[in-house]
């Protein structure tokens, strides 16, 4: 008896070590981002669902986006894993330097020849590996790629309205019914708020406080069809933004900066992009770089940097696109050009190393740990993360799975569905001996 014992304990153990015939059961994934939310923007709200999420998933305490903060640019880094730099998508606006176009940011949204320069997004790669992927209003979604473009894409209108509830939610529903009934792997859904009402109204306003209780409820309303669709166990979801935000300084508080009283813009310059935030580019009529450079940086909170002179830690001097001569300012200060006629209250694009450019990453569904506080990390290492989660072969980039995997639960659901089945034989035998 005693002998017969030892010998099962010893194949159930034995069996138990060996590898998985079967690979775990690939999950699907969802990629929400609600433009512009501020690290730190649920923890002065009523935020009860988000809470929820960071009790069963993952919650960093906060994301550091690339360089630069900015909501094309950023995005386009989540869905590659590359630097700016690399996929130079370098603005939300499509421009060219030589005919002095800029597009705005919708128009921008639909044309590849500003989004396709060799890098491949997360869609793509996904599509080619067998998977089938969407992309709803998620910036880049709506461009080919090499001439393949996302199965399903759709593009924000023009007069789309960034914060009506009742569209979120039919939004919601149509993304669960992409994975419940046409078996979509990989949905990236994209919402304007809160970065809409953090620069009309600016990140300290009540309104922010409302808005952030809608995009709370939006997540309760989507957990509940999760539910409803059986996708509770196998949905992944990950949501994250692009950059914070940040109140634009203004006078009497301090003195704004015009940047024409420093230099007059229109006899250096032969292209710019200012009174635009926190980042400004310029490309300096021939000849007058020197001259442009020297007078702009006796402007007080700025900082001016020629391309080949910036910071390696930007990951933006070797984008062939970005003009010759980068401007960011001090945190809060705008760069305006001519006149002061900047309505905004709230801005981004300042750098990245700032708090109010601090920005959110939850996640949670089978493949995730529950009630985990990870400590901060770039938005750099997501694309490795959600290429693991998918079961594919990553595209060259700049992230590391070695940063987010400990998210992960060990060895994935059948892993865990065998550890238990030991545990279970363990214990009958055990009750079995003391019989
Ligand atoms: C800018 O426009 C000019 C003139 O149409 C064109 O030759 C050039 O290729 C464009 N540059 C870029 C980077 O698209
Ligand atoms: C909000 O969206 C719903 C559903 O798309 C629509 O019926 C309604 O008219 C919209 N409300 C506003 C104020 O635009
Ligand atoms: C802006 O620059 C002025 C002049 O150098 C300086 O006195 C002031 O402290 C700066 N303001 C901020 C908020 O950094
Ligand atoms: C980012 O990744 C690309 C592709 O592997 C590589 O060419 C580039 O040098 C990397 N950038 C940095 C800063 O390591
Ligand atoms: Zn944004």
């Amino acid at each position: 008896m005693r002998l017969e014992l030892f010998l099962l304990v010893a194949v159930v153990l034995g069996a138990a070590g060996k590898p998985l015939s079967k690979a775990a059961a690939r999950n699907k994934l969802l990629l929400i981002s609600f433009d512009g939310f501020r690290w730190d923007y649920d923890q002065d709200v009523d935020t009860p669902n988000l809470d929820q999420l960071a009790v069963d998933g993952v919650k960093a305490k906060y994301l550091t986006p690339p360089m630069l903060t900015m909501t094309a640019p950023s995005h386009f880094t989540t869905i590659t894993g590359r630097w700016v730099e690399d996929h130079n998508v370098v603005h939300n606006l499509m421009y060219n330097t030589t005919t002095n176009i800029k597009l705005p940011f919708k128009q921008t949204m639909g044309r590849s020849e500003w989004w396709d320069n060799g890098v491949l997004p997360l869609w793509i790669t996904a599509q080619n590996q067998g998977l089938r992927t969407a992309s709803f209003h998620y910036p880049g979604g709506g461009a080919t790629y090499r001439g393949q473009a996302v199965d399903r894409a759709l593009l924000e209108e023009f007069d789309h309205p960034d914060d009506n509830e009742t569209e979120w939610r039919q939004n919601i529903d149509l993304v669960l019914s992409w994975f419940s009934e046409e078996d979509f792997d990989l949905v990236t859904l994209y919402y304007g708020e809160p970065d809409n009402v953090g620069h009309r109204k600016g990140p300290d306003h009540p309104d922010r406080k409302t808005i952030i209780e809608q995009i709370d409820r939006t997540i309760g309303y989507l957990r509940t069809g999760m539910d409803r669709h059986q996708l509770t166990h196998s949905l992944n979801v990950i949501i994250t933004s692009d950059h914070g935000m940040t109140t634009v300084k203004k006078r009497p508080q301090v003195d704004e900066i015009i940047l024409n009283d420093y230099i007059k813009l229109s006899s250096v310059s032969s292209f710019e992009i200012l009174d635009y935030g926190g980042f400004g580019i310029l490309e300096p009529k021939p000849g007058k770089e020197q001259e442009m450079v020297d007078a702009l940086r006796k402007a007080p909170n700025l900082t001016v940097y020629r391309k080949n002179e910036m910071p390696e830690s930007f990951h933006l001097g070797r984008s062939q696109r970005l003009p010759s001569v980068v401007v960011v300012a001090d945190l809060g200060f705008n760069l305006n050009s001519r006149l002061i006629l900047y309505i905004n209250k709230g801005d981004h694009g300042f750098h990245s190393g700032e708090m109010d450019m601090k920005t959110i990453f939850r996640a949670f569904g089978p493949d995730f740990r529950k009630n985990l506080l990870f400590e901060p990390f770039d938005s750099i290492h997501i694309y490795p993360l959600m290429c693991k989660l998918l079961q594919i072969q990553p595209e060259a980039h700049n992230g590391s799975l070695a940063v987010t995997e400990d998210m992960l639960q060990l060895g994935g659901a059948s892993h865990r569905a065998s550890q238990s089945v030991l545990l279970l034989l363990l214990s009958m035998l055990l009750l079995l001996t003391m019989l």
